[in-house]
């Protein structure tokens, strides 16, 4: 091992066991160069006569807000727009973050033009070493909305029809290993088991019965790749866990083109997303390559993995916190399936309302992509402000699900609130879990299909509660924000229905 492989791993070891404030201070240390200051007080020259949003103050330089913000970025910006408004600047890292608070301002970003505010600017450097080039945000925006079509064919109601199936059996095998009462990391297990249903449905039964302990720690290292440390640290050092990030891209990628060979070679059609994709064609007629088929198939698997798992772990704490709904979810499901609960159908599935209301106000409060980024590339007029080329412009779903201006009762968990007419409604962004635009996500309705199967299985099988009423904190420290200690409490309902 070289000496520059050593201190790379130091360092890794160094930020793995840091919490967020304090690999913001790590890294600031790291990457404060006089050069960097240079450039900073360059870009602070050129200001120009526009009125610029209102930036709150910092006399700490380089790092800014960079530990309020770490510590509990919510609080922080809901406080930003109490004082500020809508329109808030401020700097972590050297960096000026704008944040456009609230529906109104939120339209910049879901109106603009790829051009103007940059998607692949701020992304790039996270995905294209886990999902590999010529795909995602390592292509023109063009053609990546080509390549979210493609997709997006592969996802339809023919499909989930047999993901229903698929997703009800797999969460029946897997919580077997619960046994009849106990208590758990639910977020562990939730994890586990959308990895393992998200393949067999995404990628098909080839990929799914490959995926053994040695593949499964591919995903993880790939994994390891979405992280504060890849985000904050530069590509190039040797750190353990970019290169097993590496390695692991080339060794599934390698699995995935075996695959795809047989698949083109078969002389019978499946009718799956992988056989979408390898039918694929662009506008201008060229199929999809094989690293271009291997590259979307990572990046459905993991663009789902975190958000769907943290999503039905919330869902699942909410529902453990307030038996009176859960037992109002199981009548639901005997109402519309039927008292001796058959297998469940995706017509079914689609009736579940309260279900649905339960899963739609979990993503209000707890949705899992905090905040949609972009860079400006050229000035960008909102309200009586123009913000400046080299601004990362945020919108955060989490502040908009509860700014109390939109919102009644807006800390509430209340799958009843949609029944109802509520003020947010008028308001285009005012709910936005899945972001809205040229950037909107694609895998919604598959993720409600996920979610809502295992969550239907998982109400016929357990009654769950609360350990000592004890609801997760929420774990900021992570990119995607998880619950704290998701410990929970079950009871199995009958035997019967387990071995359905
Ligand atoms: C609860 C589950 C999910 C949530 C809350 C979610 C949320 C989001 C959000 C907020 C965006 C917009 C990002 C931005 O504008 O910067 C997005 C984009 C996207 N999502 Fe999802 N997602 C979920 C599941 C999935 C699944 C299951 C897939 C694939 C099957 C998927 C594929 C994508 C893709 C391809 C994009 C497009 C990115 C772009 O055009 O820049 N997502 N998602």
């Amino acid at each position: 091992m070289t000496l520059f492989e050593m201190s790379g791993q130091v360092l890794e070891r160094a930020v793995e066991k840091l919490s967020l404030t304090s690999l913001v201070l790590a890294t600031s240390v790291f990457t404060l160069t006089v050069g960097y200051l240079g450039k900073v007080m360059f870009k602070h020259q050129h200001t120009g006569h526009a009125k610029h949003p209102p930036r709150i103050p910092s006399s700490v330089p380089f790092l800014g807000h960079a530990v309020a913000f770490g510590r509990s970025p919510i609080a922080f910006l809901e406080q930003a727009y109490e004082k500020y408004g809508p329109v808030v600047s401020f700097t972590m890292l050297g960096k000026t973050f704008t944040y456009l608070l609230g529906s109104d301002a939120a339209a910049l970003m879901f109106n603009s033009k790829n051009e103007d505010l940059n998607a692949e600017d701020v992304y790039a450097r996270l995905t294209t070493p886990v999902f590999g080039k010529g795909v995602a945000y390592d292509v023109p925006n063009p053609l990546f909305l080509e390549q979210k079509k493609m997709l997006k064919t592969g996802l339809n109601i023919a499909h989930f029809k047999k993901h229903v199936e698929i997703i009800e059996e797999e969460t029946h095998e897997y919580f077997k290993r619960w046994g009849r009462s106990g208590e758990r990391n639910l977020f562990e297990a939730l994890s586990e088991l959308i990895i393992l249903t998200a393949s067999r449905c995404l990628h098909g039964p080839e990929i799914r019965s490959m995926l053994d302990e040695r593949v499964a720690q591919l995903y993880a290292d790939l994994d390891g790749g979405f992280t504060h440390a890849a985000w904050l640290l530069p590509g190039w050092l040797p750190l353990p866990s970019f290169r097993r990030r590496d390695q692991a891209h080339v060794e599934i990628k390698k699995i995935f083109y075996k695959v795809i060979k047989k698949r083109r070679e078969a002389q019978e059609k499946d009718d799956d997303m992988l056989q979408t994709l390898v039918d694929a064609t662009y506008k201008d007629g060229r199929p999809l390559s094989d690293d271009e088929i291997a590259g979307m198939l990572i990046g459905l698997l993991l663009a789902g993995q975190h958000t769907s798992s943290t999503t039905s772990a919330w869902m699942g704490f909410f529902l453990a916190r307030d038996r009176a709904l859960q037992r109002r979810c199981c009548n639901e499901q005997k109402t519309i399936c039927g008292e001796d609960l058959p297998p469940l159908d995706y017509d079914q599935l689609k009736d579940l309302s309260l279900l649905d209301r339960c899963l739609k106000e979990t993503l209000r409060l707890r949705p899992p992509i905090m905040t949609m980024m972009r860079m400006a590339k050229t000035p960008q007029t909102v309200g009586e402000y123009t913000i400046p080329p080299g601004h990362q412009v945020c919108v955060s779903p989490t502040v908009n699900h509860r700014l109390h201006d939109t919102w009644s009762d807006r800390l509430e968990f209340n799958p009843d609130r949609y029944l109802n007419d509520n003020p947010a409604a008028g308001e285009k962004f005012a709910y936005i879990p899945f972001g809205a635009g040229r950037h909107r996500c694609i895998g919604e309705n598959f993720a409600y299909v996920q979610i809502k199967t295992i969550w239907s299985t998982l109400l016929r099988l357990f009654d769950f509660e609360l350990v000592d009423g004890r609801f997760p904190a929420v774990n900021y420290t992570t990119m995607i924000h998880t619950p704290d200690n998701p410990i929970i409490r079950y009871t199995l309902r009958n035997t019967q229905t387990q071995q359905h």
